[in-house]
């Protein structure tokens, strides 16, 4: 674990170290709760995040996690750096690591631009979301959101519904809660279900009341329409959300105890009903805190020990 130069994707993990950074996370969240939110873990470390697409909930826990371990924090934009001028991104990041950055995270719209970077620096790379490829601090914040709420991840029943197909989301939660010993049930329209899903392991089931029944957790996927490249994948948004939105109805399908989790943004009213989106089993905040709590477990990891 401690010799792991970076992370990119889920696959790179065992369970041991799933636990590992979790625990972690689930010690860092304490920090998070006192008076004064900061331990000197990382001072002295610059951490370059590098987000060419737009992000809320990644971009400022990642920024947030950093100054919670003291370490210094710089981000460019892609419309604001000399890649407007048509500088390429491997020499933008050689650039970047010639001022003596330590680490970078990077979001990209093309799947693999993290596993590039970290073929051409010495620094570690954090994949903070790349094309429809992974996510996988996402899926590492949405196990202990999932850990701290029911005690343990194995043996949970978990629906995963929406746009499988351009969701990164999707793959490295699939890859994560198998890890962990749940069972995964992905569904949506079949003309956002990719043809190899399966082979993470997940199980797929078109019928959306037959997807949540007797499920934990439902996790809703919002529609990625700018991967779509101008598709018709559905007929409409209204088409969409009558089909595959969670409402109430649907939701009753599921155990009673069982919660609502979204990576974010939301699209109200389409994959989730507004009605859903501030009751108590629905875990969206839980979600962002523990977004800030799982990067800094993974911050610490790559860099402290340097
Ligand atoms: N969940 C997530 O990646 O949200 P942002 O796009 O706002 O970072």
């Amino acid at each position: 674990m401690y010799q792991m130069k970076h992370l990119l994707s889920i696959r790179q993990l065992k369970r041991e170290d799933i636990e590992f950074l979790l625990s972690q996370a689930e010690a860092f969240k304490e920090v998070l709760s006192r008076p004064i939110k900061k331990v000197p873990a990382l001072r002295g470390k610059t951490i370059v995040n590098l987000f060419f697409e737009p992000s809320t909930r990644t971009k400022l826990s990642f920024e947030l996690a950093a100054k919670r371990l003291s370490a210094d924090t710089v981000s460019i934009s892609k419309s604001m750096s000399s890649l407007e001028k048509g500088e390429d991104l491997i020499d933008t990041v050689k650039n970047i690591e010639a001022m003596k950055a330590d680490c970078f995270v990077i979001r990209h719209r093309a799947s693999g631009a993290a596993h590039l970077i970290a073929g051409v620096t010495k620094c570690p790379v954090i994949n903070a979301g790349d094309g429809t490829n992974e996510h996988p601090t996402q899926a590492l914040l949405d196990c202990l959101t999932l850990k701290e709420h029911f005690g343990n991840i194995r043996g949970l029943r978990v629906a995963i519904i929406g746009d499988i197909l351009h969701s990164r989301v999707a793959r490295s939660d699939i890859l994560a809660l198998m890890l962990m010993g749940a069972e995964c049930i992905i569904s949506g329209p079949a003309t956002m279900m990719p043809k190899d899903i399966e082979a993470l392991g997940a199980r797929v089931c078109l019928d959306v009341k037959e997807a949540v029944k007797d499920a934990d957790c439902i996790i809703c996927l919002r529609i990625q329409r700018e991967r779509q490249g101008g598709a018709r994948l559905f007929p409409s948004l209204r088409e969409y959300a009558m089909f595959f939105g969670l409402s109430p109805e649907i939701f009753s399908l599921t155990k009673d105890d069982a919660v609502i989790m979204h990576p974010g943004p939301v699209n109200k009213g389409v994959e989730l009903s507004p009605e859903l989106m501030n009751i108590k089993q629905t875990l969206i905040f839980q979600q962002v805190t523990s977004g800030v709590a799982v990067r800094m477990a993974v911050l610490a990891m790559l860099l402290a020990g340097q």
